[in-house]
């Protein structure tokens, strides 16, 4: 059978009347034009994508969309974070604006997380809100952020700090385009794939363990691992979507990450987002073993697994020099809420048993980190 006619794994994040399905195989790209006009008959619609992407996937796009007689306008964005922002928004808004796009046309996203939640919060507000359909080209943005309705942009101030929660109509995440990712970029986004399985599946992390290297390679264990991711996400997303308890979880590892990330001036040669959540989860299962939660020997499991697909674990693996534990801590407190002296944390009572810690004194972190960076 060819790439382009096996059956996609489908995946349904269930809310209501805004429930919707999240395709995954190789070969979408080219049948997307089929998967929407089934679900979205008569819709136009508007491509948002960044340069790289474009030069890769977009005519795949455009042709698929074509077979199925959908006409479709291209906006191309700078690539990199700083295309979140109000000008670049105003871009997209006008592009789609100047396709005489109607509320239920569609914008399609094309591109990994900054094109996801940019092009995602221009469809949240133009005509007070349009349907859109996510074509994640990056595993980071086909496991997570393609997937739950968050979307927005960066200021001044921080990273997400203007958007809103807006849920797609599908998710389309073509498995063949990621063979385009450098082998970088694709252990980056293999992080927050692990990420799910020491949530809530211990069977899934034992399950990559043992599959991670046909993960890497492609094939079916690939479209398994990213089904495995999205069911977990989509699980977390029905049952919290506005992130009002449970979806935190999907935050393990990211506290120290955005800290190292924020330390390090956002300069992906020395660190990616995934390398950071990579290194925040070996040190969250290593701060929870310190406090007595869980084993030190998960903590040990976590680590090699990590280490052994080529993902730093350890705050020496940063390249150049990393600030002293007490400026580390002050990232930690400007990207979580400090009360009376305390942190939020996720934590970990063993692999896949993760929850919320709102009460973690902020002393116990700094002697953490104190012993972290000494290692
Ligand atoms: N990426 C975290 C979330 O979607 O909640």
């Amino acid at each position: 059978m060819s790439d382009a006619i096996a059956a996609p794994a489908t995946v349904k994040v269930s809310l209501g009347a805004r429930s919707y399905d999240i395709l995954i195989g190789p070969g979408l790209l080219q049948r997307a034009g089929a998967e929407i006009a089934r679900r979205l008959p008569g819709v136009r619609a508007a491509i948002v994508t960044d340069a790289n992407v474009a030069e890769n996937h977009l005519a795949t796009l455009q042709a698929g969309l074509s077979a199925a007689g959908i006409e479709a306008a291209a906006i191309t964005v700078a690539p990199g974070e700083r295309s979140k922002s109000f000008g670049t928004l105003e871009e997209v808004v006008s592009g789609i604006l100047d396709a005489r796009l109607e509320r239920g046309d569609i914008v399609i996203p094309l591109g990994g997380g900054v094109v996801g939640d940019l092009a995602g919060f221009a469809s949240g507000i133009v005509r007070r809100g349009m349907h859109f359909v996510q074509a994640p080209t990056s595993l980071l943005a086909q496991v997570d952020s393609s997937v739950g309705g968050k979307t927005g942009i960066n200021t001044a101030h921080g990273k997400n700090l203007v958007g809103v929660f807006h849920q797609p109509q599908l998710v389309i995440a073509d498995t063949a385009v990621l063979d385009t990712l450098s082998p970088r970029e694709f252990r980056a986004g293999y992080a927050e794939v692990a990420k799910y399985g020491l949530i809530d599946r211990p069977d899934f992390f034992a399950w990559l363990e043992e599959n991670w290297q046909a993960v890497f390679s492609g094939g079916v264990e690939r479209v398994e691992a990213i089904a495995q991711s999205c069911r977990a996400k989509a699980d977390v997303v029905a049952r919290d979507e506005l992130e009002t308890g449970d979806r935190a979880l999907l935050n393990l590892g990211h506290t120290f990450g955005h800290a190292l990330e924020a330390a390090t001036g956002y300069d992906s040669a020395r660190l990616v987002h995934g390398e950071g959540v990579a290194i925040g989860m070996a040190l969250a299962h290593r701060f929870s073993a310190r406090l007595n939660l869980a084993s030190p020997d998960d903590a040990g499991r976590v680590e090699t697994h990590l280490a052994a697909v080529g993902l730093p674990t350890r705050l020496s693996d940063v390249p150049g020099d990393l600030p002293g534990a007490e400026r580390l801590l002050t990232y930690i407190a400007q990207d979580k809420k400090v009360s009376r002296g305390a942190l939020t944390f996720i934590l970990t009572h063993g692999i896949g048993r993760s929850f919320v810690a709102k009460d973690v004194p902020t002393s116990q972190v700094l002697s953490f980190l104190e012993e972290s960076l000494s290692q």
